[in-house]
């Protein structure tokens, strides 16, 4: 998704910009710009390609001054190139402004301001609100940039975070948001503005989240908030909490392989402070004050994306096995435009690794219309669905660079069981006796975690069996039908290997004619409640001649004359094979990308954060 950085202060501009890109580089995009204010103009620059084809064209350029902005773009108006990277500027050249997020109304105001005379050079939405911008600077009024670009940001319908400097303004920068995310760094003696924090956090680690429809003015004296209506406001200083390096690779060649081995950890960190076996207690701080929302749902919806629809669906199980309260899960790219009904002991929980999934951030304002409660399992702190719940659960796992989502996936499932265990203990559906015991289980599975994790090798020797494969099924029953889609969707999203999941028993009806022998088929059979049947669903598939590489629980030496290629997990309760299951699936999809050449951390046409429809 795009990326924005901007800085005012008297550090060396040119290095700050352009180090800030690289940090948010992962967010996948297409093209980069930089606007520097000095001397009473503005330079920019902008490269369709990537932040190294940006650094070697301004290499030789004086870029020295006090302010500047810098973006990555990924395109959704206009294809990728060098004039419709940002920033974009008005017809005089004097201003420059980059933005994320999408103008709804700017073909008509497009055609407004072309009517009045001004000229456009891109097909992108954006340079619609640098015209804006202008028109209110260059009008009779003598506006301020802060005041030009509010007046401005009223005529527009739609959502951005936006970053605007200008000749007229030295040493100033204006800031505003309304649906995608901006972040203010406040330095010593400097300030920034990013679309998050890993664009500044190497310089400060104060930091502001604007809120929508909230503006700021940064300049070498200092900054300002307020709202879009002139409000000043007295906005927290929050603290960023996890360290730099989590945003380095730490020794492995890719983000995502450092994620996948950072999953011990992170599902100990979502249990952290918060499972107490002894005294079967489940502590939900962002709960504490909202129970009553635990206690009284009469039915829950999950409306989630991608990998995070994966973990709903294991939501959903729980919740339906321990606490017995009937549950959807949603699409969230279907439910914002569905008509969904809403009782008043409805309650929504949002699932979302950045908490800015347009979609997903959509279905929560739709529920929050129809005045249901809504909860958030989020990672990114802060972050625009995280403070739009009435409460939450932050999974606790550090940055999630890989677009690949893997941690987050896991320390998403253990918090939906913290919170269906903590609902079936409210609500006294499971006995303190079976709570203590998936409790006890619960707490040791990171070591469960690290032992799959140490015996990758052997999986990385089983990507080969894909080589040349063109489709691969992924299957599945009960809680590991939702394992096989992600399965699926890691080898499609990194691989680009076509790969479909589909529930086990479903096979026979269609499915199975695929089945021959170039079709590789990955099944998990682990020693779960439902497991003789999936021995039934191999034999089908060996009939017809499928290569099977089965997922199954150590110590069950019978799967080995069934399937082609075996990897083990240890044992565990039924309802917590997904975070153990998925481990040799993310490594296998890993290990088949890397074998193929493909970019594993930007997967091509992906992005880490879809803020956008
Ligand atoms: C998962 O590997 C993908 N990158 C994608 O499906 C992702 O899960 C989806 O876009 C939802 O993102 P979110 O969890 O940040 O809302």
């Amino acid at each position: 998704m795009c990326g924005i950085i901007g800085y005012v202060g008297q550090r060396p501009l040119k290095e700050i910009l352009l180090n800030g890109l690289k940090r948010l580089e992962y967010r996948g995009y297409d093209s980069a710009g930089i606007a520097v204010q000095h001397d009473g103009s503005v330079s920019m620059v902008k490269v369709k390609g990537k932040i190294r084809h940006l650094e070697r064209r301004i290499a030789s350029m004086d870029l020295s001054g006090t302010v500047g902005i810098a973006h990555t773009r990924w395109a959704t108006h206009g294809e990728p190139s060098d004039v419709n990277a940002h920033p974009h500027t008005g017809c005089g050249r004097r201003l420059a402004i980059v933005h994320n997020g999408i103008i709804e109304n700017y073909q008509s105001l497009r055609t407004l301001l072309l009517g009045r005379g001004h000229k456009f050079i891109t097909e992108t939405d954006t340079e619609v609100m640098a015209h804006l911008v202008e028109e209110h600077l260059d009008d009779e009024h003598n506006h301020s940039l802060e005041e030009a670009v509010r007046l401005a940001l009223l005529e527009v319908d739609g959502t951005y975070g936006i970053a605007v400097i200008d000749a007229r303004h030295p040493g100033m920068l204006v800031a505003a948001r309304r649906g995608s995310p901006l972040v203010l760094g406040i330095g010593k003696e400097d300030y920034f503005i990013g679309s998050d924090t890993a664009a500044f956090a190497e310089h400060t680690r104060d930091i502001i989240h604007l809120n929508d429809d909230e503006l700021a003015v940064l300049t070498t004296d200092g900054y300002v908030v307020k709202t879009l209506q002139d409000e000043r406001l007295n906005p927290e200083v929050e603290k960023i909490t996890w360290e730099l390096d989590q945003i380095e690779k730490g020794g492995f060649d890719h983000f995502m392989l450092k994620e996948i081995h950072e999953q011990s950890q992170t599902v100990q960190d979502a249990m952290r402070g918060r499972v107490r076996p002894e005294s079967v207690e489940v502590k939900l701080g962002g709960l504490q004050d909202h129970q009553e929302l635990l206690v009284q749902a009469k039915r829950i919806i999950f409306t989630s994306c991608g990998t995070s629809w994966h973990a709903s669906l294991i939501g959903r199980r729980l919740i339906e096995d321990f606490v017995r309260v009937p549950v959807e899960v949603e699409y969230a790219s279907e439910f914002r435009y569905a008509q969904p009904i809403f009782t008043p002991d409805t309650l929504l929980i949002t699932v979302s690794q950045s908490g800015e999934t347009a979609d997903t951030l959509a279905a929560l304002q739709l529920a929050r219309e129809e005045g249901g409660p809504a909860l958030g399992v989020v990672n990114v702190v802060g972050s625009t669905i995280a403070r739009e719940t009435d409460a939450g659960v932050y999974l606790h796992a550090g940055p999630e660079i890989g677009v690949a989502s893997t941690k987050a996936f896991t320390s998403q499932v253990t918090v939906l069981g913290l919170i269906a265990l903590l609902m079936a203990r409210l609500r006294g559906t499971l006995s303190k006796k079976k709570c203590k015991g998936i409790l006890a289980e619960m707490i040791r599975l990171p070591g469960k975690i690290r032992q799959i994790l140490d015996s990758s090798d052997d999986i990385e020797r089983l990507a080969e069996h894909f080589d040349g494969a063109g489709n691969a099924l992924y299957l599945g029953r009960g809680y590991s039908f939702p394992v096989a889609l992600e399965g699926a969707l890691k080898l499609k999203e990194i691989s680009y290997i076509h790969a479909e999941g589909y529930p086990a028993a479903e096979m026979k009806h269609g499915p199975i004619a695929l089945i021959d022998d170039d079709m590789p088929v990955v099944i998990l059979a682990p020693g779960d409640h439902i497991y003789d049947k999936v021995v039934s669903n191999i034999e089908e598939i060996r009939a017809r001649k499928g290569r099977i590489l089965a997922v199954a629980t150590e110590g069950n030496d019978s799967i080995a004359e069934l399937a082609d290629w075996v990897v083990y997990v240890p044992k565990t309760l039924d309802c917590f094979y997904p975070l153990l299951t998925v481990i040799p699936l993310q490594l296998l999809a890993y290990y088949v990308a890397v074998r193929r050449g493909c970019d594993i951390d930007q997967p091509r046409n992906l992005a880490k954060s879809v803020t956008v429809e």
